[in-house]
């Protein structure tokens, strides 16, 4: 008896999600405005929602408190934008002058901070900051805002190298066309190491490289949350799935963590995952360099596994993984994937329309 409802209830489920639901989805496609009421009831988007909304409203709150770290992302956007003006050509007389008050305000607030982490930052702003109001024209928004840079007693700070826009080395690199091509190839996802732990110093300097990867404004809204502790990657590593059956071999595993406290507008919710996979990929390229391989992990939206990682890692709400990634040294008897790719045609289009 018992059997049989269970079995009616499996059809059933499987007739609501193979046809009902497509019926639904078929209607709402259509519809402006029904995507928005089918996901009210549908919790697939919740958490985003709230991290999303979340890091707007401590973004804005941020502004006007230095030792947060949204008034440092405010700071690096503005600094940015101002290079891009100083490099521009040509270069305008007066410009940034809607968003010059707010850039040295914000700017003063964290020089004067002793909770201000980030001193490189300062450095740079300084620089940029100086540079700007040596090239800006009169004006009288500009004006205001340059004496009181001007006053502005800074700490010491070493003058050399300025951190402004500057001409790039033009002398041919080491590395060429067939070298980078070689590391792609060589570059596959290993899912099988060695029990041997990564050397720390192997992993910064992949860091390091990561880091220089581009990011929307130079924001840089990431970390690289690494567990090389074999307890704490176990925990870690069985999060995500899709590990199952590998996972115990993994000698190290990381979290890449983005933060949308880095953003006032949800137009820009997506920039966490483009800046986080940009800097992935440069980290696994530098990893493999080294001779450490690696394979990215994905991170799935479902609610009880971004629980059991929001717990592990102590996450802020508005912080979210963007993947996980395992790495080691490679067992040599451990084979990877063929993982055909498509072909250039097939990815690659001239003025298509
Ligand atoms: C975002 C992302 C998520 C991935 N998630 C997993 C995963 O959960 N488990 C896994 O074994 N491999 C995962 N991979 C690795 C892919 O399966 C692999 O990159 C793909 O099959 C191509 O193989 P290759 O990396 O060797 O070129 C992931 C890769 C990416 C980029």
């Amino acid at each position: 008896m018992l059997g049989r409802f269970r079995r009616l209830y499996r059809a059933f489920k499987q007739t609501v999600a193979t046809r009902w639901l497509p019926l639904v989805w078929r209607v709402c496609v259509r519809v402006p405005g029904l995507p928005d009421l089918y996901y009210c009831f549908s919790s697939a988007f919740r958490r985003e929602h709230r991290a999303v909304l979340l890091g707007k409203l401590q973004h804005q709150q941020d502004m006007h408190d230095a030792s947060q770290a949204g008034a440092e992302y405010t700071l690096r956007r503005n600094i940015h934008r101002l290079e891009k003006g100083i490099i521009s050509r040509p270069r305008r007389s007066v410009f940034a002058a809607d968003y010059i008050g707010d850039t040295v305000g914000v700017y003063l607030a964290l020089a004067n901070s002793q909770d201000c982490r980030d001193r490189p930052l300062i450095q740079w702003a300084r620089d940029v900051l100086g540079k700007y109001f040596d090239i800006v024209g009169e004006d009288a928004r500009v004006d205001p805002v340059r004496e009181k840079f001007v006053a502005h007693d800074s700490f010491a700070i070493d003058p050399t190298p300025l951190l402004v826009p500057y001409q790039r080395d033009q002398n041919p690199l080491r590395i060429d066309y067939e070298g980078l091509a070689e590391l792609a190839w060589r570059r596959r996802s290993v899912r099988w190491y060695l029990d041997k732990p990564v050397p720390r110093d192997i992993i910064d300097r992949a860091i390091e490289v990561a880091k220089l990867s581009p990011s929307a404004c130079n924001r840089q809204p990431f970390e690289f949350r690494v567990f090389d502790d074999p307890k704490l990657t176990q925990e870690v590593a069985d999060i995500p799935g899709g590990t199952k059956g590998f996972s115990h071999n993994f000698p190290c595993v990381i979290v890449i963590v983005g933060d949308l406290r880095a953003y006032f507008s949800e137009r820009d919710r997506h920039v966490i995952y483009v800046d986080g996979g940009l800097a992935a990929m440069a980290f696994q390229f530098a990893l493999e360099v080294q001779g450490v391989s690696s394979c990215c992990i994905n991170w799935p939206d479902i609610e009880s596994r971004e629980q059991r990682m929001a717990e592990a890692l102590n996450l802020d709400p508005n912080q979210r993984p963007i993947m996980c990634l395992s790495l080691g040294f490679a067992d040599p008897t451990g084979q990877v994937p063929y993982s055909q790719k498509k072909s250039l045609d097939e990815i690659r289009s001239y003025n298509k329309k």
